[in-house]
């Protein structure tokens, strides 16, 4: 598929998809939604791709939402099968096999935030801004914001924001552990966003895949289950010649050679 709302550039192991719409701020509409259904089949695809990252172009905004346009041309039937369709691909993002890190540009409203929220890990700049500001519209959060919000941060923070639709800061979003690091300009947060892609790649790259199966299949079931999911994940994981080095590497003190197998 041609690409003309995202950029996607593959260089030494790392992919970066950056939604590219500047004059509407990089807001998602319709083709956009599509466009990231087919850059996250591209990168799941490839073996050359360890780590994505998930960014916005230039230094203001990095989603700020749906696109408000769409959105007011949709009836009720319509406004169900376009959440339906924002749910399906920013589940794609969150399934994504390979760890995707959103580098939080600016903006991260409505879908903004909702697809950052997708992401496993989420860095952002000074300037970035995370809310569900849909309720100042008339409407509620469709692409997993009253779902995936609550669960990251609590349902007191989550209501709070979602019910007045006021965005957190950067800091703010830290201190609710929506954010990991805050960086204090967008140019060191792309820096920040490839260091630590270039570490997870450095690690053993079948124990990266199956660390992030466990965390992320475990999130959808109880306790018990996620514990019993863990223990074959884990046993899986000693199928590998990458276990055998990684363990032997240390008892012979020397850095671990990892080949994916
Ligand atoms: N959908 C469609 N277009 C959007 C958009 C969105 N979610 N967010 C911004 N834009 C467009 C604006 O309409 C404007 O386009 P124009 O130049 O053709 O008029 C352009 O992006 C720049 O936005 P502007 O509002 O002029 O920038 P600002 O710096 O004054 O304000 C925001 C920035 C983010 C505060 C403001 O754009 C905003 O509130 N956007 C909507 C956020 C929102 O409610 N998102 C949830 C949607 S469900």
């Amino acid at each position: 598929m041609e690409l003309h709302n995202l950029l996607l550039e593959r260089a030494d192991g790392i992919a970066t998809i950056t939604v590219n719409r500047p004059d509407k701020l990089n807001a998602l509409d319709h083709a956009t939604l599509e466009e990231l259904r087919a850059a996250f089949a591209e990168v799941a695809r490839d073996p050359a791709v360890g780590v994505v990252i998930l960014t916005g172009a230039g230094a203001k905004s990095f989603v700020a939402g749906a696109d408000i346009g769409e959105l007011s041309r949709l009836d009720v039937l319509g406004a169900r099968e376009f959440s339906r369709h924002g749910q399906a691909v920013l589940d794609q993002v969150e399934r994504c096999p390979k760890p995707v890190l959103a580098a939080v540009n600016g903006f991260a409203l409505g879908g903004g935030c909702e697809l950052a929220m997708a992401a496993h890990v989420r860095l952002a700049s000074a300037n970035a801004r995370f809310g569900q500001p849909e309720v100042n519209l008339g409407v509620i959060p469709g692409f997993g914001g009253t779902q995936r919000l609550a669960r990251l941060v609590g349902p007191g923070r989550a209501l709070a924001m979602v019910l007045t639709g006021d965005a957190l800061t950067a800091e703010e979003a830290f201190q609710a552990g929506l954010v990991q690091k805050v960086l204090p300009t967008v140019e060191e947060l792309r820096e920040e966003a490839r260091k630590v892609a270039r570490t997870i790649l450095a690690r053993g790259p079948l124990a990266v895949h199956l660390a992030l199966q466990a965390v992320q299949r475990g999130l959808e079931m109880p306790l018990a289950q996620g514990l019993q999911y863990e223990s074959e994940v884990f046993a899986l994981g000693f199928a590998s010649a990458d276990a055998r080095e990684g363990l032997a590497a240390f008892l012979d003190k020397r850095r671990p050679e990892f080949k994916g197998e």
